[in-house]
């Protein structure tokens, strides 16, 4: 059997790897892929983005099955296309898709659903934006309504933070349309979890939980990043947390989103805010899977992915069950030089070792070309280890981290410091 996984990145690396395990598969293509799909013999890049060429690709190979990684193309409708011509795709509709890719479309239909989340206002007037920041005081949050590829999130510890960020959305347009409109909303205290789910317009089959870390350095210093790594699964989604996101968040959105006559399918992405007494809020919707939280999270998968992707698009997700390596998995970020503002490319990279059965390394920004392996794009390999604590699947990821090099590769030292503190 043939399947395509769209996109280029570690979450993509690390779908098309499982899904290639199946014994069923024939060729997974990756379009476009990295180097790293490029290095994989059971998977093959293919050259193409665009979303009709792609459906043509998927006719004349006899793909039986796509599965969407980023939200870009789900929110250009990439599912609408394919289904309009009677293929099988795994992702939300364009419509759909507008819980991550409209902030205001995700926040009013978790107040008209009664899901936890915090008190908000949407704004595309400045004076009025302004006037609800001096209302509300700092700390605040103020968000980009559109897509703004992690950069339309803006936590302001200070009104004048939140005052430049409205100006920057509003009035200089410097994230374009994205930025027409902006949301502001209550500072939310506590600790992120990402609680992923597979939708397959009704029935709901979570995956196991994980954590990532967003900032650039160690002791969550330093810019937000798309995450720096992350593990899985996370301690602080006891099963008393995780039945009750199910109650509270998951399962109220899936019948909200049928309800309102656009059925979600797909996977399904609430990053959550815990607070100190346990209470969760949704923080944000994605349509697709987080990136890295996939990686180590595909790395403890034990269930063939192929025939999940199978029950996922024929809507039987209710009759299989998933099992997962009981081993923590621990997935750590190397970036290029300059990440996150301007990552430097073309560096050569030497030294990544062949995956055992306690580690596996997915690529991200690399290029192949000829038997050259080089950095091109800000985060360029996810490694990851696996062990029987958190502790002994972080030392088993940075003993491979330690043995690859490029030049002004950046990683953090600490990922998953918050699962050990809680050990200790
Ligand atoms: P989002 O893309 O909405 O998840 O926002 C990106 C990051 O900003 C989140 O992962 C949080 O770390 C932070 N964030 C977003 N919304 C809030 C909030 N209401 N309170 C505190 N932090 C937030
Ligand atoms: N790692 C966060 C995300 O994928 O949105």
């Amino acid at each position: 059997m043939k399947i395509l996984v769209v996109g280029s990145g570690g979450r993509e690396h690390a779908l098309a790897w499982k899904i290639a395990q199946s014994p069923r598969i024939q060729t997974v293509y990756v379009a476009p892929g990295n180097g790293g799909t490029a290095l994989d013999q059971r998977l093959e890049n293919i050259n193409i983005t665009d979303p009709a060429e792609l459906a043509d690709f998927v006719v004349r190979e006899h793909v039986a099955l796509t599965v969407v990684g980023p939200e870009t193309p789900l929110a250009a409708g990439i599912v609408n296309i394919f289904r309009d011509r009677g293929l099988k795709i795994f992702g939300p509709t364009r419509e759909a898709a507008q819980l991550e890719s409209s902030k205001d479309f995700a926040k009013s239909f978790m107040q008209r659903h009664h899901i936890p989340t915090a008190e908000y206002q949407t704004f595309s007037d400045v004076d009025a934006a302004h006037q609800y920041i001096d209302q509300k005081g700092a700390p605040i949050v103020i968000k980009a309504d559109g897509l703004a590829a992690g950069k339309g999130v803006v936590v302001a510890m200070t009104l004048e933070e939140a005052h430049g960020a409205v100006d920057m959305m509003l009035s200089d347009n410097r994230l374009g349309d994205a930025g027409a409109r902006v949301v502001i909303e209550e500072f939310l205290a506590g600790e992120e979890a990402s609680f992923i789910v597979m939708v397959d317009g009704k029935n709901i089959l979570p995956l196991a939980t994980s954590q990532d870390h967003k900032r650039l350095k160690d002791d969550d210093q330093g810019p937000n990043t798309g995450g720096m790594g992350a593990y899985s699964p996370a301690p602080i989604v006891t099963p008393a947390l995780h039945a009750r996101v199910m109650r509270e968040i998951i399962t109220p959105t899936v019948q909200g989103m049928a309800k309102d006559g656009i059925p979600f399918s797909g996977f399904l992405y609430a990053g959550l805010m815990i607070d100190d007494k346990g209470n969760p809020k949704t923080l944000e919707f994605n349509c697709r899977m987080g990136d890295p939280e996939t990686q180590p999270i595909m790395a403890r998968l034990k269930t063939d992915l192929l025939t999940v992707m199978e029950h996922a698009v024929s809507g039987t997700l209710d009759t299989i069950e998933l099992e997962w390596d009981r081993r923590t998995a621990l997935g750590v970020v190397m970036a290029a030089a300059g990440y996150p503002d301007a990552p430097r490319k073309d560096d050569l990279i030497s030294g990544i070792p062949a995956e055992t059965a306690d580690t596996v390394t997915f690529h991200a920004g690399t290029t192949l070309n000829g038997e050259r392996l080089t950095t091109s794009g800000g985060r360029v390999l996810c490694v990851v280890g696996l062990g029987d604590s958190v502790k002994v699947a972080q030392k088993q990821a940075y003993s491979v981290i330690d043995s690859i090099h490029f030049s002004g590769a950046q990683f953090r030292r600490d990922i998953g410091w918050r699962a050990l503190k809680k050990h200790a």
